[in-house]
């Protein structure tokens, strides 16, 4: 059976135009996004997502309580998996020829969301739900974005905010079985 293929660019020039752009690593001539903006889109996402390893980490310590095994538990699993999402957006970041801006001066003002300590339990469960769903909305928005011009940074974002909707989950949960 023929399949029209015309669509597909002949192997031979992709060769070719792979070769004449080798310094731009990653990022080929079919590339259509915008690289630049793209990699400042993804220092924000960068800053957040260290944000993030920092709060849960933080809540994983300082957990106190009846309860608090289990919780720090959720806090401790969350806080690595933080960490996964922050490595693979720096390896992104610099795929696309960027350096992952890990610099901790304005580190805060750089995340979408913020480091809100909370006094006790069920306010530092609270104050996780509130960024995790502010990290879901702003990805959902990222996800749109990036569509068929980036389908890598696009399905990776993707892959995180299947998680981070994972998170917001376990946090309500956890709400629910303090009753509140
Ligand atoms: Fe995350
Ligand atoms: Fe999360």
């Amino acid at each position: 059976m023929k399949t029209d293929q015309s669509f597909l660019t002949d192997v031979k020039e992709l060769r070719t135009r792979a070769r004449a752009s080798i310094g731009d690593g990653a990022v080929t001539p079919a590339y259509r996004g915008d690289s630049k903006q793209a990699i400042e889109i993804l220092q924000t996402v960068l800053a957040t997502e260290i944000v993030c390893v920092l709060r849960y980490t933080m809540n994983a310590v300082v957990a106190a309580g009846i309860f608090s095994e289990s919780v720090k538990q959720e806090f401790d699993q969350h806080a690595k998996e933080e960490q996964e999402h922050m490595r693979r957006v720096a390896e992104r970041i610099n795929q696309l020829g960027g350096k992952p801006d890990f610099n901790p001066d304005g580190l805060a003002s750089r995340a979408a969301s913020q480091y809100a300590e909370g006094a006790d339990l069920i306010e530092m469960i609270r104050e996780n739900l509130i960024a995790e769903r502010i990290a879901c909305e702003h990805y959902r928005e990222l996800i749109r974005y990036f569509g068929d011009n980036d389908t890598t940074t696009r399905v990776m974002l993707e892959s995180i905010l299947t998680n981070e909707e994972e998170h917001a989950n376990d946090m309500r949960d956890l709400l629910v079985a303090h009753g509140r």
